[in-house]
């Protein structure tokens, strides 16, 4: 899998604002698993605008932010001053360049809604050599499958499906990604990780936030920050394409508002011996 240096070209901006955060209990479920007294080090690779690198920095003596987006990375590092997290350094590069790196060890390596876009057979196994003894991989997303829906509060939801239909008329039906199409993994992390070094994975579940209401602008936003619909590949149309979703929105919520339901956070973990 080569990397196409275009796939969030113009996404940045729009990532933490548009994006659902994770668990609110997340950190403490990785600390319980694994120990955590903040000592050691992360990296946190394809860290984006380093949604779990600051979320965990406090945890770490040290904390990378790894992620090959020059804008991601530009983000990230306005985001650690604003909330003057202090331990945190940032390095461009894809995560198949681990080994090059010469980064030293880690006590645990997270990849948030990243480990997909790897090579991820060959980037596992160069994590598990980045791994001091007992140290760990863990792979994070969102995931309503099979979770149980709580009670939210009364606002309509996002009308996803006819936001992926007005997509799909500017863009067309099958999902863009950079300069080409996007291609989903043949099967899930824990599958990837059992062919590696790592074996079996555990799978942990943090409780989603049940009570995340969102603005129209959100909403827009998170649909920019996604790589099948940033804002370069609308070209000069964006402005119509934002005046559409922004129509839709208001025909479904006259107060503008939205109930999140984005499920909850998984966490994919496996230790390094
Ligand atoms: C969906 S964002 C995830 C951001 C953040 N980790 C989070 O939890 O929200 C995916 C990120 O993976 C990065 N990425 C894409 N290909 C990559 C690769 N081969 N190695 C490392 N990161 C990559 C992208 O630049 C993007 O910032």
């Amino acid at each position: 899998m080569s990397y196409d240096p275009t796939i969030d070209r113009g996404a940045a901006r729009h990532y933490v604002y548009g994006r659902p955060p994770y668990s609110r209990e997340l950190v403490a479920t990785l600390r319980d698993a694994l120990g955590l007294d903040g000592s050691g080090r992360l990296l946190d690779a394809g860290c984006g605008p380093g949604v779990l690198t600051l979320e965990l920095a406090a945890n770490f003596d040290e904390a990378i932010g790894l992620d090959p987006d020059a804008d991601m990375l530009a983000e990230a590092a306005r985001r650690a001053s604003e909330a003057g997290i202090a331990n945190v350094r940032w390095v461009q590069a894809v995560a198949e360049e681990i080994p090059d790196c010469q980064l030293g060890h880690f006590r645990l390596v997270t990849f948030g809604q990243s480990f997909q876009w790897t090579a991820r057979e060959q980037v596992a196994e160069a994590v598990y050599d980045a791994l001091e003894p007992g140290g760990a991989i863990a792979c994070i997303a969102p995931t309503v499958a099979g979770r149980p829906k709580p009670e939210g509060p009364d606002y309509p939801p996002i009308p996803h499906d006819e936001i992926e239909r007005v997509v799909d008329r500017y863009l067309g039906p099958r999902k863009r990604s950079g300069q080409g199409y996007r291609t989903a993994p043949p099967d899930r992390y824990e599958d990837a990780l059992a062919r590696t070094r790592f074996g079996v994975a555990k799978i942990l579940f943090a409780p989603g936030r049940p009570d995340i209401v969102r603005d129209t602008e959100s909403v827009l936003a998170g649909y920019l920050s996604m790589s099948y619909a940033a804002p370069h590949l609308f070209g000069d149309r964006l402005d119509s394409f934002a005046a559409d979703v922004r129509d839709i929105c208001k025909e479904h919520s006259p107060s503008g508002l939205f109930w999140d339901w984005p499920g909850d956070t998984e966490i994919v973990l496996a230790r390094h011996p």
